[in-house]
């Protein structure tokens, strides 16, 4: 129980991989720069084979073991994208980019990934394949499902998958993970009122969109407490309103936006078809017409119950049983390696970033001490589920 040996000799050169990544931040698909260094690491450490340009810019590894009796191959992914923030951690190795910082630690996922390959590469103590999956765009741009459609999984048909992410307010060398959905889904609403406009001091002769907005925004609230069994979970934020541009003009359309979270799918479903119902139906009440626009953006997590123990029992053994809590509490955030969750059996695992700011905040700040404990997960998962014929 303990961080693994190898990392020690390692630990220098990881920290600085990960500030230069750090300094260095990109958005959703823009990740060239991020995975160009990460396919030369890749490279550089002997990993079989680097494949580039997966969902536009992801990267691929593969590292065959000693042997391949098993023919098992397993699958493990770390996000390369930064955020739209401007940092304000004032550390030395923080961005040198205005309006973009890696503030979900997703250098550090990306760091420990690449060590865990290095390591890999070299031991190569495992009978069959690894491959390690660093995507783009997992801050709302579905980089996991771009890279599925690209074939993921059918070049590389991984047995398991498994992904990990920081969790700032636990301390570092400590995991938490947990069966069945641990994160929400994430879809966004577009709704469209469309009246008819004239002048302000004749409404009779208009069709206002606004009572018709008020009257939605009031009633979409009855759907998590009136429509949603109370032992389900769902949230539904409208968060923008836009009408008219004059004091005296009754407007012609007005459009509302919002976000719609659920822990299960048919929550998800249920929602939506409620929102639909009560926007076209109170709209045409008032004689106007309502419509809405729902994009589904990120599936429920779900992390699959074997996979979970396999992932759980391999963070034990690194941090010791004491320190791997197995009851991680869900949250209505997303997270787009649900996509992968809903094609290769898997799970996410959460490990300790000890007293930081919260993810997505402007002094959010990933702790370099953390990298000897994910390297250590991941070889460790990986001598356990591919272990030495
Ligand atoms: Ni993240």
């Amino acid at each position: 129980m303990a961080i693994e040996n190898w990392v020690g000799k390692e630990l220098e050169t990881l920290t600085a991989f990960r500030r230069d990544l750090h300094q260095n931040p990109e958005l959703l698909y823009d990740t060239v720069r991020t995975a160009a260094t990460v396919a030369e690491a890749l490279r550089a450490a002997g990993v079989d084979e680097v494949v580039e340009g997966i969902g536009r810019t992801g990267v691929v590894g593969v590292i065959h073991g000693h042997s391949n009796k098993s023919g098992r191959m397993i699958g493990l992914r770390a996000d390369m994208d930064a955020l739209p923030i401007n940092e304000a951690t004032g550390k030395p190795w923080a961005s040198k980019v205005p309006g973009k910082m890696h503030a979900c630690g997703h250098d550090g996922h990306t760091t420990m990934l690449l060590g865990a390959a290095k390591h890999l590469a070299q031991s190569r103590a495992f009978d069959g394949t690894v491959i390690v999956i660093f995507q783009p765009a997992e801050e709302g741009g579905a980089g996991a499902r771009a890279m599925i459609e690209d074939g993921l999984f059918t070049r590389w048909p991984c047995n398991e998958v498994y992904g990990m992410h920081n969790r700032p307010g636990m301390p570092v060398g400590e995991f938490t993970i947990a069966p069945g959905p641990i994160m929400g889904s994430v879809d966004e609403v577009r709704i469209t009122i469309e009246g008819r406009g004239g002048h302000a001091a004749k409404p009779n002769e208009t069709i206002d969109p606004l009572p018709v907005a008020a009257t939605i925004i009031q009633s979409v609230q009855t759907i998590a407490s009136r429509t949603i069994d109370p032992m389900d979970n769902a949230v539904v934020s409208l968060c923008t309103m836009q009408a008219g541009n004059a004091f005296n003009v009754i407007p012609q359309t007005a459009e509302i936006t919002g976000t719609v979270r659920a822990l299960r799918e048919e929550v998800r479903d249920q929602v939506e078809a409620r929102l639909k119902s009560l926007v076209e139906n109170i709209a045409s009440g008032f004689g106007a017409t309502g419509k809405v626009d729902y994009i589904r953006h990120y599936p429920v997590t779900v992390n699959h119950e074997r996979e979970t123990d396999l992932a759980a029992q391999a963070a034990q053994e690194v941090a010791g049983v004491d320190r791997v809590d197995l009851e991680m509490a869900p949250v209505l955030g997303g997270e787009d390696f649900s996509f992968m969750l809903n094609e290769v059996p898997g799970a996410m695992i959460n490990i300790g970033n000890g007293p930081s700011a919260g993810l997505h905040h402007p002094e959010y700040d990933f702790d370099d001490d953390v990298i000897g404990w994910g390297c250590s997960y991941w070889t460790t998962l990986v001598r356990q589920r591919l272990p030495a014929a």
